[in-house]
């Protein structure tokens, strides 16, 4: 979709092709509504009533042919009781407006659903969600399919004077994160055998050629070998597919980095530790962290923010094989702790935790992970909101912030407690990657982590349940938590 604004038309003046324009409870006419009733002598309010459209959320109607005005089509779209909107009842009213766009073929749309006022909610964050919404729910992914037709339409929004600045930058932003998320979907979305290690690293690379400010650092398997990331590699064993970090530095001022670290199991079957066969598919969704980040850069170059960032895609595949890495393998990190292997299906802690070591060179201010980590996280927290643990409270309540803001929504869970750490001793190495009792499973992934990283204010963020959800009851990738991500960076200037 395109955004655009427009000042102020006349609909008995100019054809236009649509206009979606509000109305509340019982009859309760907005602005641009009562403008258009007035000129065409009430036809609209007589419509209504003649067919019983009172304003509930839900209830719409589109018109043709209004007396004195040249608009073709209104679609007249229900808020509920005005002094009740809010945020999510806002979404309801646009995802019900583009379900009815959807069926027409239209090129230029004049949206005045951001007119209308939302509590605790400004108009800022009205246009954001507003843009949101609407990429979200027109987002398709057809690159396998004949078919390949999408719904494409210019958005236009009427401003004035006051106003016309919140438009601009809101859509500016809401443009670059979009784009950011759209990039990761269609990354996460492809398949395993497409996506691996190696094509996750040269999109990577591409981005050298979009972004001057930007340069790209391909790690392979001898790589990665010299340096002494034995877990990472551990992990890689059984693939036939190698393993490639990327590391994209973005430079855009001298200020120090920070570091996102996205976990990239291009397909996650478990190991040797072979998953169950339900849904295993899904685990080509493992790589979504990655995906994040690469989606999140993505946004911060286009908006060219001035500041410094290190996103790491640490790209790998977790397959079972003849010389695949083994449950009571112990294996040296890079940081020199050994770990014990008690399960190969807990590998992503494997490959994070000697990028977390590598990535002290940075000196970061900040270091933030994402992951699909654990089941257990999804256990806890369910489908929308994603896990948060951190070792540093200001670095979490800046996430938390930007969580609220973006309604990309996140809940801190505690890594401190000592009984935590002790489920994570071995009898025969420092630590070993998973423990045996099934409790509190997320929080101890992310003490595994923690051991990692006490040289540096650092969160990590568990997205097994929120990186992709279900249309139709089949999954696909969710872009999450990019809206979060990208505001809690625009938050640093
Ligand atoms: N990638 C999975 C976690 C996952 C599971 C994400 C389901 C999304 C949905 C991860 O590598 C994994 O297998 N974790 C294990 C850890 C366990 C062995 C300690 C898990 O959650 O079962
Ligand atoms: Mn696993
Ligand atoms: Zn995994």
């Amino acid at each position: 979709m395109e955004y655009i604004t427009d000042k102020i038309i006349f609909p008995n003046k100019i054809l236009l092709d649509c206009m979606v324009i509000p109305i509340f409870e019982t009859y309760k006419l907005s602005k641009i509504t009562e403008n258009i009733n007035q000129i065409s002598n009430n036809y609209i309010l007589n419509i209504l009533k003649e067919n019983n459209i009172k304003g509930k959320i839900n209830q719409n109607i589109t018109l043709y042919n209004i007396p004195n005005i040249l608009c073709k089509k209104i679609l007249i779209v229900g808020c509920g009781i005005k002094d009740e909107l809010n945020r999510y009842k806002n979404k309801l009213v646009i995802h019900n407006t583009i379900n009815i766009l959807k069926k027409f073929f239209l090129k230029e749309i004049y949206w005045y659903l951001t007119d209308v006022k939302i509590n605790n909610l400004n108009l800022y964050w009205n246009i954001r969600d507003t843009i949101d919404t609407i990429e979200h729910d027109t987002y398709q992914f057809k690159k396998f399919k004949k078919n390949k037709n999408f719904f494409k339409a210019k958005i236009k929004f009427i401003i004035n004077n006051t106003n016309k600045n919140i438009y601009h930058v809101a859509i500016k932003h809401s443009k670059a994160i979009n784009l950011g998320i759209k990039k990761a979907k269609d990354l996460a979305n492809l398949p395993p055998n497409i996506c691996t290690p190696k094509f996750l690293s040269k999109k990577a690379k591409k981005l050298t050629t979009k972004y001057k400010n930007i340069s790209v650092k391909i790690f392979d398997k001898k790589d990665l070998k010299q340096i002494g990331m034995n877990a990472y590699l551990a992990v890689s064993k059984g693939s036939k597919n190698k393993p490639f970090m990327s590391i994209i530095e973005y430079h855009n001022n001298d200020s120090q980095p920070i570091v996102l670290l996205g976990k990239g199991i291009t397909f996650d079957s478990g190991g040797l530790s072979l998953k169950p066969s339900t849904n295993m598919s899904e685990m080509k969704y493992d790589m979504c962290g990655a995906a994040a980040v690469y989606g999140t850069i993505c946004t911060i170059a286009e908006l060219q923010l001035p500041i410094n960032i290190i996103a790491i895609l640490a790209g790998c595949e977790n397959m079972p094989g003849n010389n695949a890495y083994r449950p009571g393998d112990i294996i040296k990190t890079l940081s020199g702790t050994t770990v014990e292997i008690t399960n190969t299906d807990a590998e992503g802690r494997l490959v994070l935790c000697d990028i977390l070591t590598y990535i002290k060179k940075y000196n970061p201010k900040y270091v933030i992970d994402i992951a699909t980590l654990t089941g257990a996280c999804v256990i806890a927290l369910g489908n929308n909101i994603s896990g948060l643990m951190s070792n540093n409270k200001i670095l979490s309540n800046k996430i938390i912030k930007a969580s609220l803001e973006t309604n990309d929504r996140v809940w801190e869970l505690p890594i401190d407690d000592i009984d935590y750490i002790n489920q994570l001793k071995s009898n025969f190495a420092n630590l070993i990657n998973s423990s045996s009792s099934n409790s509190a499973g997320a929080i101890t992934a992310a003490c595994f982590l923690s051991k990692f990283t006490n040289k540096y204010n650092w969160a990590h963020i568990d997205i097994a349940g929120t990186a992709w959800y279900y249309i139709n009851n089949k999954a696909i990738a969710s872009g999450r938590p990019i809206n979060m991500l990208s505001q809690f960076l625009i938050n640093q200037i």
